[in-house]
């Protein structure tokens, strides 16, 4: 007998849609997420109607559903794992509401369990522009004893068996976002995180392939949990010859136990899915974080060129040099100084002092005001840097309050950069913190936090005993808030020993990321590309360092620097006095033609590509490629005598482009007899070259021959 009327429920963006079949008494069965269907299309009938059980299998059909549950029938990972003193440990979904909040756009699922007395509120909304979908799960305990919940998914997606490979993120501290590929099978595929911070090892984000899906053609998925702690993400083979996806918070022991009437919701699940390929599925996840920054005053300005200290000078931060540096680096064209750690009470390295938050009456005996106002004279913003959630054992806070450090009775204490983390969930821990900053931020014109988090989080015990990881995250967002709302005008850059904690979560606070602590060009190639597959280029903090590079020893021309971190949020991370002059007038070019292309850079969509022969290249450009900035990268040398023309697959192929290569004054192309590309020179005349897309999308804009670690820059405007 067939079901009557199946009931679905529809959303589509603009290229994707999502179908769920409404079983009364069930939660609701995934039927789709992908391509997005005609208006007024659903499956026709309902799903169990169109299968035949399996032998030897029970004589249910249980189907993928939004919320899959343990013990009632569904033999796979479980969107929950809960249980009352070894009892309830089985669930069963017994009833659903449908709650439109935004009417085709957004609707939270009630789902309720009568036997086990609990209730599930899934919201889904499908972002009608960035086909961007968010879950959100909240779990209430309706018992009347408390519920140990050991693990609930933010979302459970369906991914269909086509799919063939995931890519994630590996990575440790100055090598962030290490790319890994691994093919999907029928084995069990975990990625999990538990050193209580978002991590530079594992990103919690991934992207899953179908075969042939380029970077930018083919059907590709793509999730990223909004949460700076502990996360897992599982995919798994499920005997319909699809693959489930769940995505959520890692739960220490005890993490999860509700009282009767608690309830627990989870980190947002950011979702998309391209049939234009990673670059497709980046552009959804650009405009989707865009979507979310809170900046002061509203919209984002132009990001300000920075100079941070730390490569400079290190701890050795005394108001003379540093205002020297800062006359040095406003001569170059910076925009915002920013003063790194190094310079509150007894910061002289790092074996001390985190806490004590007020400027160290030594190096600034009349604390930051000349400094900020010597800043401030020379047209910069000024900016400092804060590790507020840590405390060093050698301080004045912990003196005073050694209890007020996350550890766990009867177990060493342990350090990491010989620092301890503060329980920032207490109150008044949280409290001093607040009342520290804010009198910083209220007694100067401080624009800008530079927020670090220089360690993982273990032992995270609480003063209670019980674990802390995900109260320490929650009070760490309350505090980025509290910060903000009482100093709007203030921007924060999330640090975290570089790229610790880049996540959609704590970008709900921030307004930057550091990248990584590694500025060396060639390195930061790979992490960049890595980068931008989730989060767009303004806020990927980018900056010209020293040669050699201080975590890698490599040294890189100038241009090379300068190109690797144009595209980002530019900045230069060294000590300006010692610049040579033709180094200073190099950099105060590259400077100038980023703020000349940072408009175009930091709006609209980016493409990125590896050409083969140690080419990357980077389309920054308007949706429809009418304006764009190329930047090709040699990374090591060709292996071609003469090399390949570089196809643009982008640009359209009715349309003809003007190519104009961009260099800025002071910095020559590095060509030689053997380096020539008479073909550019052309542009000396100001006009460039004007190609047919087609022929440019097609066959490829030819390419110079150029040493390893050069760059080939170029605005490619439709005439
Ligand atoms: C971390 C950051 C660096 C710098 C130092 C200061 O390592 O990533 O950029 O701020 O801390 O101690």
């Amino acid at each position: 007998m067939t079901t009557p009327s199946p009931e679905f429920i529809t959303l589509h963006g603009q290229r994707s849609s999502l179908v769920l079949e409404l079983v009364p008494g069930e939660a609701p069965l995934w039927r789709h997420w992908g391509a997005r269907l005609p208006d007024g299309i659903d499956p026709g009938a309902a799903l169990r109607d169109t299968r035949a059980l399996p032998t030897f299998a029970l004589d249910q059909d249980l189907p993928l559903t939004v919320a899959p549950v343990f013990g009632t029938g569904w033999f796979g990972q479980s969107a929950l794992l809960a249980h009352r003193e070894g009892r309830d440990f089985a669930q069963g979904w017994t009833g659903c509401t449908v709650e439109w909040t935004a009417p085709g756009r957004a609707l939270t699922l009630h789902l309720s369990d009568a036997v086990a007395r609990l209730r599930l509120d899934l919201s889904i909304a499908l972002d009608a522009d960035s086909d961007v979908l968010v879950l959100c799960s909240t779990l209430h305990n309706d018992g009347d004893t408390a519920l140990d919940l050991q693990w609930l998914a933010a979302g459970t997606l369906p991914l269909p068996g086509r799919c063939d490979a995931v890519r994630s993120f590996a990575g440790q501290h100055v090598h962030e976002f290490l790319p890994q590929t691994d093919p999907l099978t029928r084995s069990l595929w975990r990625r999990e995180s538990r050193r209580g911070r978002t991590s530079h090892d594992c990103f919690p984000g991934a992207v899953v392939t179908t075969p042939g899906a380029t970077a930018q053609t083919g059907r590709v998925f793509g999730a990223h949990l909004a949460w700076s702690g502990n996360h897992q993400q599982t995919i798994e083979w499920l005997h319909d010859g699809q693959y489930q996806w769940q995505f959520g918070e890692w739960l220490a022991p005890g993490e999860g136990r509700l009282a009767p009437g608690a309830s627990l919701t989870t980190p947002e699940l950011v979702a998309s899915c391209s049939d234009e390929g990673l670059d497709g599925l980046a552009a959804n996840f650009h405009a989707e974080l865009r979507r979310r920054l809170d900046w002061p005053g509203g919209a984002m300005r132009p990001r300000p060129v920075h100079l941070n200290t730390w490569e400079g000078v290190y701890f050795d931060v005394h108001p003379g040099p540093v205002k020297e540096m800062a006359t040095a680096a406003a001569a170059l064209g910076i925009e915002r100084f920013v003063l790194d750690d190094g310079w509150f009470h007894g910061r002289h390295h790092d074996r001390a002092a985190l806490g004590d938050w007020w400027p160290d009456a030594h190096k600034f005996p009349d604390g930051l005001s000349g400094l900020i106002a010597h800043v401030n004279a020379l047209g910069m913003e000024f900016g400092l840097w804060v590790e507020p959630e840590m405390v060093s054992p050698d301080s004045e806070l912990f003196r005073a309050h050694p209890d007020w450090a996350l550890q766990i009775a009867g177990r060493p204490l342990l350090t990491a950069r010989n620092q301890l983390v503060l329980d920032i969930a207490r109150p008044e821990a949280s409290d001093y913190l607040f009342e520290k900053i804010a009198a910083l931020l209220a007694a100067h014109p401080i624009r800008y936090l530079k927020w670090d988090l220089n360690r993982d989080l273990a032992p995270a015990g609480l003063g209670d005993g019980r674990a802390g990881y995900r109260a320490q995250v929650l009070a760490a967002y309350a505090l980025m808030a509290r910060l903000r709302t009482a100093f709007p005008e203030v921007e924060i850059e999330s640090c975290s020993g570089g790229g610790g904690r880049i996540d959609f979560g704590v970008l709900r606070h921030a307004h930057r990321v550091w990248t990584s602590d590694c500025i060396d060009a060639l390195s930061r190639v790979e992490m960049q590309h890595g980068f931008l597959q989730f989060f767009p280029p303004e806020i990927m903090g980018a900056h010209v360092g020293t040669a050699p590079a201080h975590t890698t020893g490599r040294t890189q021309a100038m241009a090379f620097r300068a190109a690797v971190a144009l595209a980002g949020h530019f900045g230069v991370e060294l000590d300006p006095r010692q610049l040579s002059t033709e180094d200073a007038d190099e950099l105060r070019g590259w400077i100038a033609l980023h703020k000349r292309l940072r408009d175009r850079l930091h709006h609209g969509r980016v493409w990125r590509g590896e050409a083969g022969d140690g080419l990357h290249w980077q389309f920054h450009a308007d949706a429809d490629t009418a304006d764009g900035v190329l930047i090709v990268l040699r990374t090591r040398p060709s292996d071609h005598r003469q090399p390949p023309a570089l196809r643009l697959p982008m640009l359209d192929v009715a349309a003809r482009y003007r190519v104009r290569e961009l260099r800025p004054a002071g910095s020559p192309r590095r060509e030689g007899r053997h380096h020539t590309a008479p073909f550019f020179d052309a542009q000396d005349s100001a006009e460039g070259v004007t190609l047919a897309g087609a022929w440019l999308a097609e066959v490829g804009l030819p390419m110079l021959r150029a040493p390893a670690e050069t760059a080939f820059i170029a605005r490619i405007e439709r005439v």
